[in-house]
Formats: structure tokens, sequence, C-alpha cells
């Protein structure tokens, strides 16, 4: 039996991860594929409070490393507990976000550093790098409308502008930097437009023997 695929979904809040996970689930069970779905920060019940203590306290002021700390503490037990289990088992695991979202918003949009941060990622994810990672690409201004009327407000969301284009241009430079892993699809396309350009990433992917 061949080992699970890991598929992680980056971009800026309000690029359109959430409904791309949806479609591509659903065509994930029209295919009769067997998957997991999880997300960063959140996916174990460790997670589910490290995220509450990051979102939901606007008051606690965080220090950039104590912030990326907390991401890799909560990607850490992801790991351990959920992400290889599951990829040990043959079965898929779609991520929302990944340890490509620490590198562009704590190594460099917090200025943390890359270098660190990527050191940090490896430790947490003890080695392992997701197969396939899908950057919906969107110009940060069209971000911020749809980011408005969200329920659940990140510390990032009242970033300023330059703060967003850092964030964009990091994950590019990562993209540039791993061109085999992370693909850059145009999230200012119509969403079944993005949807069938996910599919045939995954499926290529999916097909590989590993
Ligand atoms: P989301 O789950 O709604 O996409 O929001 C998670 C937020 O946390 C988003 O603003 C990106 C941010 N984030 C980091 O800053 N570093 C990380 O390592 C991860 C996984 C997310």
């Amino acid at each position: 039996m061949s080992r699970g695929r890991l598929i992680s979904f980056e971009g800026l809040d309000g690029a359109g991860k959430t409904t791309q996970i949806h479609l591509l689930e659903q065509w994930l069970t029209s295919q009769q594929i067997v998957y997991v779905h999880t997300r960063e920060p959140g996916g174990t019940p460790l997670g589910v409070e490290i995220r509450r203590l990051l979102f939901h306290h606007p008051e606690l002021v965080i220090t950039p490393l104590a912030e990326a700390f907390l991401f890799q503490a909560d990607r850490a037990q992801h790991f351990n507990t959920l992400v290889l289990p599951t990829l040990e088992t043959g079965t898929h695991v779609i991520t929302d976000r990944c340890f490509d979202s620490s590198i562009a918003y704590q190594g460099v949009a917090r200025g943390v550093g890359v270098e660190l941060v990527s050191y940090l990622s490896l430790l947490a994810t003890q080695g392992h790098a997701p197969d396939l990672t899908i950057f919906l690409d969107l110009d940060p201004a069209i971000v911020h409308e749809r980011t408005d009327g969200r329920a659940e407000h990140t510390r990032f969301d009242r970033e300023n502008a330059q703060f967003h284009q850092k964030l964009r241009e990091a994950f590019l430079k990562q993209a540039c930097t791993y061109p085999e892993r992370i693909k850059v699809v145009n999230a200012a396309q119509t969403p079944e437009r993005i949807h069938q350009e996910i599919v045939l990433l995954v499926a290529d992917v999916l097909s590989r023997e590993i």
C-alpha cells in the first residue's frame, strides 16, 4: 500500500481557499478517493485551543517569536497525531494551510526570519513537506474587500496593505524556490475555472508513484 499524499492550500485570507477545498472535496468524493480534511492552526484538540489563543484574544500582546512558536506547536501536534499517522494508512490529507504560511506570515511579514522559521517548521513536521501546495494568488486589494464581513477575524486582518503585499511576495518567492511542489493558481478567475485547474494538479499528484 502506498502512503497517502499531503496537499496543502495557501493564500492570503479571503483568497477563496474554503470554497476551493469544498469543491475539491466534492470531486474527491465523486471519484471515491478517501481523504481527511484538516487545517492549521486548529486541526487537533490542542490546535483548537492554540487557535483560540491566537485569534480570539485581540487584547493579548504576542511577540512575533512567541507567535511563531504557537503556530509551530500547533503544527508539531498536528503532524505527530493526525497528518503523519493518516498518510501512513494510505489516506490522503488535505490541509487548509501548512508551513508556507509560517514562512510568509511569521518569517517574512513579522520579520522572524525565513531561515529560523524553516528550521522550526522542519522540526514540527519531522522533516515532511506537502506533496502538492496550491497557492491561490490574489491581489491584496481584492482580498481586503472579501475579508471585511468575516465572522472570525485573525490578528492579520488589521494589518495594512503593505503587510499583505509582503505576504503575497513571500508566497510567490516560496513558489519560485519550490516550483515542483508549489503551484500558483490565479484566484481572480471564476471558482469553476480555478477548480478545474486544481483538479488537474491533484489528479497528477495522486497518480504519481511514490
Ligand atoms: P485561516 O485558517 O482562516 O486561513 O486563518 C489562519 C490565519 O493564521 C491566517 O491569517 C494565516 C495565519 N497563519 C500564520 O500566520 N502562520 C501559520 O503558520 C499558519 C498556519 C497560519
